[in-house]
């Protein structure tokens, strides 16, 4: 079968947001995205690959206040973190946005308008849950209480992982902001709502016969959505939220998830503007545009109806054009249970760099992945295995014992009689190629190691070390089944490229230059010099496993003894911190556990700071220990923190403190801040999320 005309195919991964770092989970989308991408530009698609951070919302504002900063800034930083993690798994992106972008605010100023056009927009009063403390409007998951339905306690705001209910947060039993412990308030608010129902019908035509999703979620969507009258879509929220704000409406902005998916047009269009083209030659429905373009989004499960039921809806009203695939798949688990921080399975990104090769990951998933919403699992002793046998066992050792017979000769000038193997596994290319196209990378890495087990079994039966021992009688015979060999182990990292680039790179330096085209795999190649061989995959260590699963899981208390350090990996990055903090302040005298015992160091949550005008120095707090406990402190960090920002944070402070009267007024505490040597500024502490005012340090 050749390969099919000339595609251009716009790929999207679901835009990661901009508050949290990069895990183990997620990855299993951005690899297989990645994989899929690479498979159409081997194929010789026009295939490109677009994400963004998703920055806008409650959680990256809460976020931001309590870290004392802009959310400008915070979302730099992630960005910066999110990049690096991407690189180091080989995901690579021809363009890397934000949603918090002028072409993604003026693209969501295009749809909303069409979206008015149709009549489509609706103001509605709507009671929203409000956290007194913070000071905000509580968006869904910031509120945990009683299901409604099936009253399971610790439900989240918008939906119960128990009975699967949705409701909306103001209908939960014993409702609590987990932002601040504190009882929401009902009030009310106006909300934009986009009316679906005038798209039902469209909305069931697409979903249900335009092939764009597969037959279990499009019987998903019938049976919980479609078959009865849409709820209109609450789009807006009201100040302060950080997002955009809707030009017709001032004080209200876009719900983060109106936003976000328009960051996949705004994307495309920073990429065509950078190479002189336009968003419109991939997102214009008909038109000049050939051939029109493919666009696939991948999700996970849990975003299927934003993806399947509104975001068609907002292309449809824009006369943009629809998904032509919107591929689902499952959640990660970890040694079959979900990722765990106490257990050392919510592994992020970089630290699974620190211990492992990114190959290995990528290899092991693909050979999970078969394109359904199905969860699949990284069984962590499976995962060695699997790879050592796979890549290292079958793949790379065709090449390790075979190449070096080469070094002097190159591949023999015609290639020799194999028995018909090169031309076995090039015949099954069409069905590697399916299977690709299809996510079923399983079914692909299924096929490749069997042509692998196949040309294993020829280099065992030939045994050309018994041939290089042979002398100078055995030598073109020995070239003959190395260069048979060497094509064998080409052939099949052509088939595994989309999954390995770096080792398609390192074979192509060992023989026959870059990988560039799946057709590479249909012709052996002859007569060309072969490279002295240098290792192309590494064993995976059980025991960097177990080092990496220790190093996720969460330190050990501050007061804790220190347990003594882990035997270097190697891998682990050079830490070199200053001396200077420390000679110039040296440490204080011993002092025993009981010592350390009498000072009451507690979570605080400052609920107003303001400035003392006569006090260079002082910001006068009012911080809360939980529940009604407040305390007045004067804090010294007048000048290296924004007061308005202060508030909402989590800090610590010596609760036991005599109080001090001062000339300002009485201190009944000390907000605990590091400063010192070198240092310009006052660094406030805070504690990892999850911490309650009250709480003390151990
Ligand atoms: O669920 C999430 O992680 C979202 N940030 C995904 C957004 S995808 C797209 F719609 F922007
Ligand atoms: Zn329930």
């Amino acid at each position: 079968m050749a390969v099919s005309p000339h595609r251009r195919i716009l790929v999207t991964a679901a835009l990661p947001y901009a508050n949290g770092h990069i895990h183990l989970g997620h990855l299993v989308e951005y690899v297989q995205t990645d994989i899929f991408v690479r498979f159409q530009r081997l194929r010789g698609h026009e295939c490109i690959y677009l994400c963004a951070d998703d920055t806008h919302g409650t959680a990256i504002m809460i976020r931001a206040r309590a870290e004392g900063r802009g959310e400008r800034e915070v979302i730099a930083e992630m960005r910066a973190a999110h990049l690096a993690d991407f690189a180091g798994f080989h995901v690579g992106f021809d363009h890397y946005g934000s949603t918090d972008s002028a072409a993604n605010r003026r693209l969501c100023g295009e749809i909303w308008r069409s979206l008015r056009d149709r009549g489509l927009v609706v103001n509605r009063e709507v009671q929203q849950l409000f956290d007194p403390k913070a000071g905000v409007f509580l968006a869904d998951r910031f509120v945990r209480g009683t299901c409604p339905r099936c009253h399971a306690a610790d439900q989240y705001g918008d939906a119960c992982e128990k009975c699967g209910a949705t409701y909306s947060p103001a209908d939960l039993v014993d409702p609590v902001s987990t932002l601040s412990g504190a009882t929401p308030e009902v009030r009310s608010a106006d909300h934009l709502f986009v009316q679906l129902e005038p798209l039902q019908g469209f909305l069931r035509e697409w979903t249900q016969t335009s092939g764009s999703l597969a037959p279990q979620v499009a019987n998903y969507l019938a049976g919980n959505f479609l078959g009865e009258p849409l709820r209109d879509w609450d789009v807006s929220r009201p100040a302060p939220y950080f997002g955009f704000e809707i030009p017709d409406a001032p004080g209200h902005f876009w719900y983060v998830w109106f936003d976000a998916p328009v960051g996949y047009i705004a994307a495309t269009e920073e990429w065509a503007a950078a190479r002189g083209g336009t968003w419109r030659a991939w997102w214009q429905r008909g038109g000049a545009n050939a051939p029109p373009a493919e666009i696939h989004h991948f999700i996970g499960k849990d975003i299927t109806y934003f993806h399947t039921l509104f975001w068609p809806a907002m292309l449809e009203t824009a006369g943009l054009t629809l998904p032509t695939k919107v591929r689902i798949h499952g959640f990660l688990t970890v040694n079959g249970e979900k990722m765990s921080k106490a257990r050392g399975t919510f592994v992020l990104a970089r630290t699974y760099l620190e211990h492992l090769d990114p190959a290995a990951l990528r290899y092991y998933y693909a050979a999970k992945l078969s394109g359904d919403i199905d969860d699949i699992d990284l069984n962590l002793d499976d995962f060695a295995a699997k790879v050592n046998s796979d890549l290292v066992g079958k793949v790379v050792n065709l090449a390790s014992r075979t190449a070096r017979w080469l070094e002097g000769t190159g591949l023999a000038a015609t290639y020799p009689d194999d028995g018909g193997l090169f031309a076995r596994a090039a015949a099954d290319g069409d069905g590697i190629a399916a299977a690709y196209e299809d996510c079923d990378f399983a079914r692909a890495t299924r096929l490749i190691m069997a042509a692998a087990d196949r040309a294993n079994a020829y280099v065992d039966a030939e045994q050309p070390w018994k041939l290089a021992k042979a002398g100078p009688d055995s030598a073109a015979r020995l070239r003959d089944v190395a260069t048979v060999a060497v094509n064998l182990f080409r052939q099949i990292v052509v088939y595994l490229a989309p999954v390995l680039p770096t080792l398609a790179a390192e074979t192509g330096d060992l023989v026959g230059g870059p990988i560039r085209s799946w057709d590479e795999s249909r012709e052996p190649i002859v007569g060309l010099p072969v490279a002295p061989f240098k290792p192309l995959a590494a064993r995976v260590d059980p025991a960097r496993i177990a080092a990496l699963v220790e190093a996720a899981k969460p330190s050990p208390p501050v007061a804790a003894p220190t347990p003594p350090a882990p035997p270097s990996t190697g891998a682990a990055p050079m830490m070199s911190d200053p001396a200077e903090p420390l000679a110039a302040e040296p440490l204080a005298a011993q002092c025993t556990i009981d010592d350390f015992a009498k000072v009451d160091l507690r979570v605080a949550r400052i609920l107003a700071a303001e400035e003392v005008p006569e006090a260079k120095k002082l910001l006068r707090l009012t911080v809360s220990l939980g529940g009604e406990e407040r305390r007045t402190v004067f804090a010294g960090i007048k000048g290296f923190h924004d007061p308005a920002a202060l508030v909402g944070r989590l800090v610590v402070v010596v609760a036991n403190l005599a109080p001090r009267q001062m000339k300002f007024g009485l201190s009944e505490g000390m907000v605990v801040a590091a400063s010192g040597a070198g240092a310009t500024g006052v660094y406030l502490l805070s504690p990892d999320s999850g911490a309650l005012p009250g709480m003390r340090l151990h």
